[in-house]
C-alpha cells in the first residue's frame, strides 16, 4: 500500500528551531520524527511513501533518499504551497497507480495508531473517505467531529470557538482514502483538506471516523515537542538511560534515567545528565555541568559549570562556562551562548546568534 505524507509546512509554530530544519526532521529520542513513522509504516506493510515536499524538500531529500526499512520513497515537490489537500492533488500520478485506497499522514503526527485497523475499518465500512480520530481534552486546536454510532463522521468543525466543539474527537492527522477524492480536489491550488475536502465529504455521508486510543501528539508546538520526548523516554528509558554507541561517561559525572545519550558523546566529571534530558550525538558535557528536562541536539558543546533545565538547544551550538539556561528557553542551531551568561525563562535565540550578555526578559533575541 502507499502512504502521502505531508511534509512541507513552514512550522512556524516551533521557530527557531523549524527555521533550519523541517518539522519532520526534528529529533525525537535522536532519531527524526520522519524515521520513527518510517518504520511504523513499514511494519504495516507500505511499501512506497510519496513526501509531498515544498519547504526545505532538499534537506529531506538529502537525508533520507529514496529507500528507508524497505519502503521506496519518491518526492512530489510544489512550486508553492499548496496547503493540506493540494499537495495531495499534485501528487495523483503516483496515487491512483493500482485505484487502490492510500494513506495520507501528516508528517508532524507522532502516533502509534493501527495502520492495518484503519483500512481494515474503512473497506468494512465502504467509505471514501476514513479518518483516525483521538480523544483530547481540548479540541479547540484541531478539527473536531460528529460521529454516528455506526463511525459515520455527521459535522466536521475545524478549530471550533469554544463551546462549539461537537466532540472532544479530533482527526489526528492520519486518513485513508479512496482514489475518487481526487477528483474533488482542485488542480494547482492551494486547497484545505480540513476546511473543503472533509466537510464536503461528510455532507455526502462518506466519512468515517476510526477511533483509537494509545500513543498522539501533534509537535505543532514547542510544549508538544517537549512531551513527546518526555513520553518515549518514560516509554523506552523508565530505569536504564538510552546511552548511544561510544559514549564516554567519566566516573564522578552521573546520567539519570530517565534520558538519552546520543552516540559518540561524552560527560565530563561531576557532570550530571537526567532526569528528562535527551542529549543528541556528538555533544560535549563538561565538567560540573548540569542538564535535566531538556533536549540538547547533536554536536552541541556544554562547557564547565553550565546549567540548562527545561530548555532546548539547537545543533552545533556552545553554551559557555557558567552559563545558565533557564525553563522554556529555545536556542537555535549554531548559537553561542557566551560564559556566565544567564538565559531567564522563555527566551529564544535565533540560529548563528551569540549572546555574550544575560538576557534576564523573556523574548526573542532576533
Ligand atoms: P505551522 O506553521 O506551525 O502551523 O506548521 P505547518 O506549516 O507545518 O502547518 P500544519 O501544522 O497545519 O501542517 C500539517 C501538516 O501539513 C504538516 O505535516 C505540514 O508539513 C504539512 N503542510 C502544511 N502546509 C503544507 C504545504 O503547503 N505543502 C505540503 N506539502 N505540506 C504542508
Amino acid at each position: 500500500m502507499k502512504a502521502l505524507i505531508l511534509a512541507g509546512g513552514f512550522g512556524t509554530r516551533l521557530r527557531p528551531l523549524s527555521c533550519t530544519r523541517p518539522k519532520l526532521m526534528f529529533p525525537v529520542l535522536n532519531r527524526e520524527l520522519l524515521d520513527w513513522t518510517l518504520e511504523r509504516l513499514s511494519k504495516s506493510g507500505v511499501d512506497r511513501v510519496i513526501l509531498a515536499v515544498n519547504h526545505m524538500a532538499d534537506a529531506l531529500e538529502r537525508s533520507f533518499r529514496y529507500s528507508r526499512y524497505g519502503i521506496e520513497i519518491v518526492y512530489s515537490r510544489e512550486s508553492r504551497p499548496l496547503g493540506t489537500g493540494g499537495p495531495i492533488k499534485n501528487a495523483e500520478g503516483f496515487l491512483i497507480e493500482g485505484g487502490e485506497p492510500f494513506f495520507v499522514l501528516n508528517g508532524d503526527v507522532f502516533s502509534d495508531v493501527d495502520y492495518g485497523k484503519i483500512v481494515k475499518f474503512h473497506e468494512d465500512r465502504g467509505a471514501k473517505a476514513t479518518i483516525a480520530l483521538y480523544e483530547v481534552e481540548d479540541p479547540g486546536r484541531f478539527g473536531v467531529v460528529e460521529l454516528s454510532k455506526e463511525g459515520r463522521i455527521m459535522r466536521f468543525v475545524e478549530k471550533p470557538k469554544p463551546g462549539e466543539a461537537p466532540s472532544r474527537l479530533v482527526n489526528a492527522g492520519v486518513y485513508v482514502l479512496d482514489p475518487s477524492v481526487l477528483d474533488i480536489i482542485p488542480h494547482g491550488r492551494k486547497v484545505s483538506t480540513e476546511r473543503k475536502v472533509f466537510p464536503a465529504l461528510a455532507r455526502e455521508g462518506s466519512l468515517c471516523g476510526y477511533r483509537f486510543d494509545g500513543l498522539w501528539i501533534d509537535i505543532g508546538l514547542p510544549e508538544d515537542y517537549f512531551l513527546v520526548n518526555k513520553m518515549m523516554l518514560r516509554s523506552l528509558a523508565a530505569d536504564e538511560p538510552l546511552v548511544g554507541k561510544n559514549v564516554k561517561v567519566h566516573e564522578t559525572a552521573k546520567v539519570v534515567a530517565p534520558s538519552a545519550v546520543g552516540d559518540g558523546s561524552t560527560v565530563a566529571e561531576d557532570a550530571e545528565v537526567g532526569p528528562y534530558a535527551v542529549v543528541g550525538r556528538g555533544v560535549e558535557v563538561g565538567k560540573g555541568s548540569r542538564i535535566d528536562g531538556s533536549i540538547v541536539f547533536q554536536g552541541v558543546i556544554v562547557e564547565s559549570f553550565a546549567s540548562i533545565r527545561g530548555a532546548i538547544v539547537g545543533e552545533d551550538s556552545i553554551v559557555g562556562r557558567w552559563a545558565k539556561i533557564e525553563e522554556g528557553c529555545i536556542v537555535g542551531d549554531h548559537a553561542l551562548i557566551g560564559d556566565n551568561v544567564t538565559l531567564t525563562r522563555n527566551v529564544e535565540i535565533c540560529p548563528f546568534r551569540e549572546v555574550r550578555s544575560s538576557i534576564l526578559e523573556p523574548g526573542k533575541v532576533m
